[in-house]
């Protein structure tokens, strides 16, 4: 969908539908929908006199103009209570309005800004809101199915922002220039999470790497099975050696910041599929196992975004991606793996892969100097046990970046929170033959396995998030309901990380 912005009255617009709103028990609308309801004689009093619009939030009130304004329709969407009102809120009301103006057949139409006026909030803020919204709300995954109804074709072909002060175009034009690159982005992580694991093996992904770079005029260096022999990246590839495809890690580079000035390095879990291994996941468990590449293909969707929107720092992301699967050639639990920086790993599970491909390429991430490390990996069914599927679990050394991010996740929806790295931990994943073992019993199972991570960042500032529990909704109760999140992969981790990267101040 295409997105601009465009100087007038929302009243005098022509287009197959105009958008305003209405807060909870307001009677007498003012503002553009005030004006809208008096170049329609009245017509939104009535439906609020009559009961049929009652600003409740979400709530979407389509009717016909019959040619009393330019526009053939009019949505009405609820903003609910103003002291409930916020920025989520705007992306959840505009995703509602452009799904639900999509679905009655409506393919262009022009919005105020909700929460512009009488919300309060800053222009360029609600404005970034409302076009994440919409993008992120009308997002799709239906390119697997060849039998589609008329209705499930439809799509939404351009959206207008209206504002009536000329001076107020260039705010939103910022938005839009902010909204746009980043929504798309997450979209496309989405599209890739989403897509079969067939589809994406991590020689695919590499493909899409170095086609990502070459648009986006970043540098793109594939490690090949040779290169990480090459490279003593023994646990990287003991969680490979099961599976006929080759592992690829993708490591990508933005220089947007000053020169000289160090990176701050992303890097994400890129398990393709995660069957388990030889100690193998029950059937039910591995069904969504898919969805094991989200850190890796975030980690790409973020620098794919950050070179776009020109941010001001250097960026270097890292995505070791692999299969993991049991074969006559799998790794097998007993055995012992040697790291990049030659730490030594015993393998008591072999479904325990992440920290493993993470170990290496967080040490190899080390040898680039970076600033700070910030890792995403679907890594445990704890974190989810811990936290639910609706937040992010946090853990690292630097209070300040997980302050940072907390604050991003609060703007963004992305939400994050806490997990502690006590050393009381460290006693689970002790072994007895190698210098750290990949499992450390039931309890804390999301600690620990950050706790092994950690032995692989030297010290530099890290901070690592578990999204297992939120890399996916399928609309049950125990997922994060919003408008602007469809079922399927949530994109989790972009809008997040480019948030904090957007005003990114070096961690003391
Ligand atoms: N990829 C899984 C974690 C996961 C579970 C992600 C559910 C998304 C949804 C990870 O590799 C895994 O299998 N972890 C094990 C670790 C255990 C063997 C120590 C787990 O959480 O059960
Ligand atoms: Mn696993
Ligand atoms: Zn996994």
């Amino acid at each position: 969908m295409m997105v601009e912005v465009i100087q007038g009255r929302i009243e005098e617009m022509e287009d197959k539908a105009i958008v305003v709103n209405l807060f909870k028990r307001v009677k007498r609308p003012g503002g553009a929908t005030g004006a809208v309801d008096k170049a329609l004689g009245g017509m939104i009093r009535d439906l609020i006199r009559g009961g049929d619009l009652k600003g409740k939030f979400k709530e979407a009130v389509l009717f016909r103009t019959f040619r009393k304004i330019p526009a053939e329709r009019v949505l009405v969407v609820g903003l609910g209570e103003k002291e409930k009102f916020s920025l989520d809120r705007i992306r959840e009301v505009s995703a509602k309005a452009a799904r639900h103006l999509r679905d009655a057949g409506v393919d262009s139409y022009s919005t105020i800004v909700h929460g512009a006026g009488i919300g309060g909030f800053d222009l360029r803020e609600a404005s970034e809101a409302l076009v994440e919204g919409a993008l992120l709300g009308t997002y799709k995954f239906d390119r697997y199915k060849t039998e589609l109804k008329e209705e499930e074709k439809r799509e939404l072909r351009r959206m207008r922002v209206l504002v009536r002060d000329p001076a107020d175009v260039g705010r939103v034009e910022e938005a839009i220039r902010w909204a746009e690159p980043v929504s798309v982005a997450t979209n496309f992580v989405r599209d890739l999470v989403a897509s079969p694991a067939r589809d994406k093996t991590p020689t695919r992904l590499a493909e899409i790497a170095v086609e990502i770079a070459r648009e986006a005029a970043l540098k793109c260096t594939i490690i090949d099975r040779e290169e990480a022999e090459k490279l003593n990246m023994g646990a990287f590839l003991g969680v490979a050696q099961g599976s006929d495809e080759p592992p690829k890690l993708i490591v990508l580079e933005y220089r947007g910041g000053k020169k000289g000035e160090k990176p701050i390095a992303v890097v994400g879990k890129g398990i393709t599929f995660d069957s388990g291994g030889l100690s193998l996941k029950p059937a039910k468990s591995m069904e969504d196992m898919k969805e094991d590449m989200a850190g890796a293909a975030a980690t790409i969707g973020i620098l794919k975004a950050a070179a776009e929107l020109k941010l001001p720092v250097n960026l270097i992301g890292f995505a070791p991606c692999t299969e993991n699967l049991p074969s006559g050639k799998a790794t097998k639990p007993g055995d012992v793996l040697k790291t990049h920086t030659g730490k030594t790993i015993e393998v008591r599970n072999t479904d325990a892969e992440g920290r493993l491909v993470l170990a290496d390429a967080l040490g190899y991430a080390t040898g680039f100097e970076p600033q700070a490390i910030i890792d995403m990996a679907t890594l445990t069914g704890a974190c989810m046990v811990a936290l639910g599927k609706k937040t992010t679990g946090m853990m690292g050394t630097s209070e300040n970046l997980m302050e940072r991010l907390k604050a991003a996740g609060k703007r963004t929806g992305d939400y994050v929170w806490p997990l502690p790295l006590f050393e009381d931990y460290e006693e689970q994943i002790k072994s007895d033959i190698a210098d750290v073992k990949n499992t450390g019993g039931r309890y804390g199972g999301a600690i620990t396995a950050a706790l092994l991570l950690k032995k692989f960042v030297k010290d530099i500032p890290w901070v690592h998030l578990d999204i297992a529990g939120t890399v996916w909704t399928d609309g049950g109760a125990a997922d994060l309901k919003r408008e602007y999140l469809p079922k399927g992969a949530t994109g989790i981790g972009v809008r997040l990380l480019l948030q904090l990267l957007r005003d990114w101040k070096q961690s003391p």
